[in-house]
C-alpha cells in the first residue's frame, strides 16, 4: 500500500496527542491516581469503569473490554478511518499534514481548484476596487489605508450579474467549480447561475494556512443582509476558521489574541498594530475555533460589540473557552458600540490600555450577576447574594473559589463561607441550635380581611377549595382568630367531604360558631362573580402577607445575631432566602 505517512510521523501525531484531552473532549473524566476514570462511551453504564492511562497512553474500559490508544479512540468514536483519524489529530496538534497524492484523497485535486479559483476571484474582486470610485471611497470613508486593502486584499463587486462568472471562465474555471467555490448562485426556476456577490465590498477569507476558502460581502450603505458570505463548501468550514487567523498567529503566542464580532473590527485593530485580532465568521464561538485558538495561545481577550447581543455572546464565549480549559479575559468597551468605533474615536493608545487592564472572566461575570439587583434593597441583596454564591460555587478552581468569596464577603459584609456553600470556620462548641420557631405572626388588619373575604368565599363555593392549585397552608391564617377553624375546615373541603355551602353548618353543628357567624353577617366581602381565579388571587396574597412578616421577623432576628456567630447567621440568611424564593415563585406564578 501507497502511504503519505511516515512511521516517524505517525508516532509524533501520536505522542503529541494529549490522550486525555482527546477522550475528555466526549467523555467527562476525573483524575484517579495517575489515572483518570469515566463512564465509559462504548456501552451503556452508570458507574464509571472506563480508565484512561496518559503515562500509558492507553484507555481500557473494565466494563465491556473496549480499549486502545488515541487514534483507535478517534477512529470508534468519530466513526473515521485510520487516515482521518491522523489527520484530525494532526490539526488539533497543529502538525503540518503530508500532501496527499490524488489517488489517496480524490477530493484533494478538486480542493485545489476551489483555492485557486477563490484566489483568482479574490484578485478580480480587488482590482475592481480602482474602477468603482463609490466602492473606493467607502473604504476610505472607513479609514482604511491602500496598505491595508492589500493587506486584507479588500475588494468590491459590480452590481452585475455575470461579472465574476465570465472573468473566472476566461480564466479556465468551470461553471461547476464556481458553483462549488460558491461564488454563483443558481436561479431555481431557469436553472441559470449568476453571481452570487454583486454590488458588494468584498473580504476574503483565508485558513491558517493562508488558502482563500470564502467571502463575507457587505453592503455599501443599506440593504439586507448587511453581509453575505459563502455557503459552506469542500472548502469552507465556519466552525473551523477564524477571520485573520493566518496573520495573528505569528504574534499569538506571545500577545494572546483578541477575539472581536466583525471583519471591520479586525481590519481597525491590524491597522494600527494591533495585530492579534481575529473574528468568528458570522456565527457563535464554536468548540473548533477554541481548539483552534488553543494550538497557539491560552490567552483570549473578548471584546464583542457593547450592545446587548454582544454582551450575551460574550457570556458564550467565555463558556466555549473554559470548556477549551482557557481563562478569557474581557475589554470592556465602555460607550463605544465596537472595536472599529474605539480606534477611531480614542486611538491606539487608549485601547492598548484597555488590553492591558482587561478584566478577568470571573470579575467581569460577578459584576454582570450584581448590576442586575438594586443591593440597597434588602430583598433584591438576598437574591443577589444567592446568585453570586451559585456562581462561585461553580467556578472549577478552589484557589479562585476562596479568593472570590472573600472579596465578595468583604463587600457584602457576610461570612465567606456563604459564597462557598459551607459553613465558617466556627469552632464547634460556640456553635448552637438554630433558635428559629413558627411563632404566630400578628397578622395586619388588611391580611385579616384578606382572609375574612377568602373564607366568606369558600362559604358560598366550597366545590372550588379543591380546585385551587396553591393549597392554602393554614400557618398564613394564624393571628386571624380563624386559624382553629380553617385548620379543620381545609382538609373537609380538600376532600371533597363537603361540597353544599348547608353542610358545613351542618357538619360543625355547634363548633366555630362563633367564627361562622363572623363571616356570614360580615359587611365587607368580595362583589364580583366568584371564580377559580378570584381565590386563587386572595391566596397569593395571603400567602405573600405571611411570607413578608416572616421575612421581617427573620431579619431583625439577624439583626441580633453577633457577627462572629458565623453560623448560626448563616441558617438565618439561608432562611431569608428560602422565604424569598417563595415570594418570587408566588410573584411569578
Ligand atoms: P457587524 O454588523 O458588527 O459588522 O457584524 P462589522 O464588521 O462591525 O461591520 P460594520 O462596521 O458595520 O461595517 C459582525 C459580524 O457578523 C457577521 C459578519 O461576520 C460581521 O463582520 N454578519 C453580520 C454576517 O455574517 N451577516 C450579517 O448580515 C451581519
Ligand atoms: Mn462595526
Amino acid at each position: 500500500m501507497k502511504t503519505r505517512f511516515t512511521d516517524e510521523w505517525i508516532e509524533e501525531v501520536r505522542s503529541a496527542s494529549d490522550l486525555v484531552d482527546v477522550i475528555g473532549d466526549t467523555v467527562p473524566l476525573k483524575k484517579a491516581g495517575a489515572n483518570y476514570k469515566g463512564c465509559c462511551p462504548f456501552h451503556h453504564e452508570k458507574t464509571p469503569s472506563f480508565m484512561v492511562s496518559p503515562e500509558k497512553g492507553i484507555y481500557k474500559c473494565f466494563g465491556c473490554g473496549e480499549g486502545g490508544d488515541v487514534i483507535a479512540f478517534v477512529m470508534k468514536t468519530q466513526n473515521m478511518n485510520f487516515v482521518e483519524a491522523l489527520e484530525y489529530l494532526a490539526s488539533r496538534v497543529n502538525i503540518a499534514i503530508p500532501e496527499q497524492s490524488d489517488e489517496v484523497d480524490p477530493d484533494q485535486k478538486v480542493k485545489k481548484r476551489l483555492y485557486e479559483l477563490n484566489r483568482e476571484a479574490a484578485i478580480f474582486y480587488y482590482r475592481n476596487l480602482k474602477n468603482a470610485r463609490e466602492a473606493y471611497a467607502y473604504f476610505r470613508k472607513r479609514s482604511l489605508s491602500i496598505e491595508t486593502i492589500k493587506t486584507f486584499g479588500l475588494g468590491f463587486s459590480s452590481d452585475e450579474w455575470q461579472e465574476v462568472k465570465e472573468a473566472m471562465l476566461k480564466k479556465g474555471f468551470t461553471e461547476e467549480e464556481m458553483m462549488q467555490a460558491g461564488l454563483l448562485s443558481k436561479s431555481e426556476k431557469t436553472g441559470r447561475t449568476y453571481d452570487r456577490f454583486r454590488g458588494r465590498m468584498m473580504f476574503p477569507i483565508q485558513d491558517i494556512r493562508g488558502r482563500m476558502i470564502g467571502f463575507g460581502g457587505r453592503v455599501l450603505d443599506k440593504g439586507e443582509p448587511k453581509y453575505l458570505n459563502s455557503p459552506e463548501t469542500k472548502i469552507f468550514n465556519k466552525r473551523f476558521n477564524l477571520y485573520a487567523l493566518h496573520l495573528a498567529k505569528k504574534d499569538a503566542r506571545r500577545e494572546g489574541l483578541i477575539l472581536v464580532e466583525g471583519y471591520m473590527d479586525v481590519i481597525a485593530l491590524h491597522q494600527v498594530g494591533i495585530t492579534t485580532a481575529v473574528a468568528s465568521l458570522g456565527t457563535a464561538l464554536t468548540k473548533e475555533q477554541a481548539h483552534l485558538i488553543k494550538r497557539y495561545t491560552d490567552q483570549v481577550y473578548i471584546c464583542y460589540d457593547s450592545d446587548s447581543a454582544g454582551q450575551k455572546a460574550t457570556e458564550r464565549a467565555i463558556q466555549v473557552l473554559l470548556d477549551a480549559q482557557m481563562e478569557p479575559r474581557i475589554i470592556l468597551l465602555g460607550t463605544a458600540k465596537d472595536p472599529d468605533e474605539w480606534i477611531q474615536r480614542d486611538g491606539v493608545e487608549s485601547f492598548q490600555q484597555a488590553i492591558k487592564t482587561a478584566t478577568y472572566f470571573v470579575d467581569y461575570q460577578l459584576a454582570r450577576i450584581q448590576s442586575k439587583y438594586t443591593v440597597k434593597d434588602d430583598e433584591q441583596r438576598v437574591l443577589c447574594i444567592r446568585e453570586l454564591t451559585q456562581y462561585v460555587q461553580g467556578l472549577k478552581d478552589r484557589t479562585t473559589r476562596e479568593i472570590y468569596a472573600e472579596h465578595l464577603a468583604r463587600d457584602f459584609q457576610v461570612p465567606k463561607g456563604l459564597f462557598l456553600g459551607r459553613a465558617a470556620d466556627v469552632p464547634r462548641a460556640k456553635q448552637r441550635e438554630p433558635a428559629i420557631h413558627k411563632e404566630a405572626l400578628v397578622l395586619k388588619g388588611n391580611s385579616r380581611s384578606l382572609i375574612q373575604e377568602f373564607l366568606m368565599m369558600i362559604h358560598e363555593k366550597p366545590e372550588l377549595f379543591g380546585e385551587l392549585k396553591i393549597p392554602p397552608m393554614v400557618v398564613a391564617f394564624i393571628g386571624s382568630g380563624f386559624d382553629g377553624y380553617a385548620s379543620e375546615l381545609f382538609p373537609l373541603l380538600s376532600e371533597g367531604m363537603v361540597q353544599e355551602p348547608e353542610e358545613i353548618a351542618d357538619y360543625f353543628a355547634e363548633r366555630f360558631e362563633k367564627e361562622r357567624e363572623m363571616l356570614y353577617t360580615s359587611k365587607t366581602g368580595f362583589s364580583g362573580e366568584i371564580s377559580l381565579k378570584v381565590l386563587t388571587d386572595y391566596i397569593k396574597k395571603i400567602h405573600l402577607q405571611y411570607y413578608r412578616g416572616l421575612k421581617k421577623d427573620r431579619e431583625g432576628l439577624l439583626q441580633s445575631i453577633p457577627m462572629r456567630d458565623d453560623e448560626m447567621r448563616k441558617m438565618i440568611i439561608l432562611e431569608i432566602q428560602e422565604i424569598m424564593r417563595k415570594m418570587n415563585d408566588l410573584g411569578t406564578m
